[in-house]
């Protein structure tokens, strides 16, 4: 594991005290989008850590994990599939309903985005309390998809969010944490 890409990433993440509710800091990740290099570095680090792990799709929840989801899929040329909030998908969907850490919604994932059998990365920018992945990965095993792991930029363990997914995956990559 390179630890100097967790140190370059923990640098440019920008915590936002109180957004979007009070006592919430957020993780902005938006400095890191400026900077192109440390995108490469990102895709390079997700690449390096999948490696041996057999993936046929990534499926990104919206709308930040839409960012380096896009990115990882094409560096990987395999397809990339939006899960979204409800509503947004145009053709016919899947839907599974999610706890958030502010809020609760409503995830649709399209029904051809996944052929059955087919191994797909969950992924999305942040790991909170997981209630956003569990529901992501609830609309892959509707489709008769198989999860093949979990890739975040950031994870909040203190949130203990591993455990649960461990359960579904044992590949579960982030690559900055905080405790
Ligand atoms: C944030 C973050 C993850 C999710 C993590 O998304 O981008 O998707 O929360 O929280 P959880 O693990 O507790 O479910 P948000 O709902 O703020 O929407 P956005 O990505 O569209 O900004
Ligand atoms: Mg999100």
């Amino acid at each position: 594991f390179d630890f100097m890409i967790s140190k370059e990433l923990d640098f440019a993440i920008r915590d936002i005290a109180d957004f979007p509710k009070p006592g919430i800091i957020f993780k902005d990740i938006t400095p890191i989008l400026k900077d192109a290099k440390l995108c490469t570095a990102v895709i390079d680090e997700f690449v390096k850590q999948l490696e041996g792990i057999e993936i046929d799709v990534v499926a990104g929840i919206e709308s930040r994990g839409f960012l380096f989801g896009l990115m990882l899929a094409n560096r990987l040329q395999i397809p990339f599939v939006p899960i979204r909030k409800k509503g947004k998908l145009p053709f016919t969907t899947v839907e599974e309903p999610c706890e958030l850490e502010y809020g609760s919604a409503i995830l649709e994932l399209h029904e051809d985005a996944i052929i059955p059998g087919q191994r797909v990365l969950i992924h999305d920018d942040l790991l909170a309390t997981g209630g956003t992945v569990s529901a992501a990965t609830r609309l892959v095993q509707k489709l008769d998809g198989v999860v093949a792991g979990y890739a975040f930029v950031i994870s909040l363990d203190f949130l203990n969010a591993n455990d649960k997914l461990k359960q579904v995956s044992q590949n579960i990559i982030s690559l900055v944490s905080y405790k």
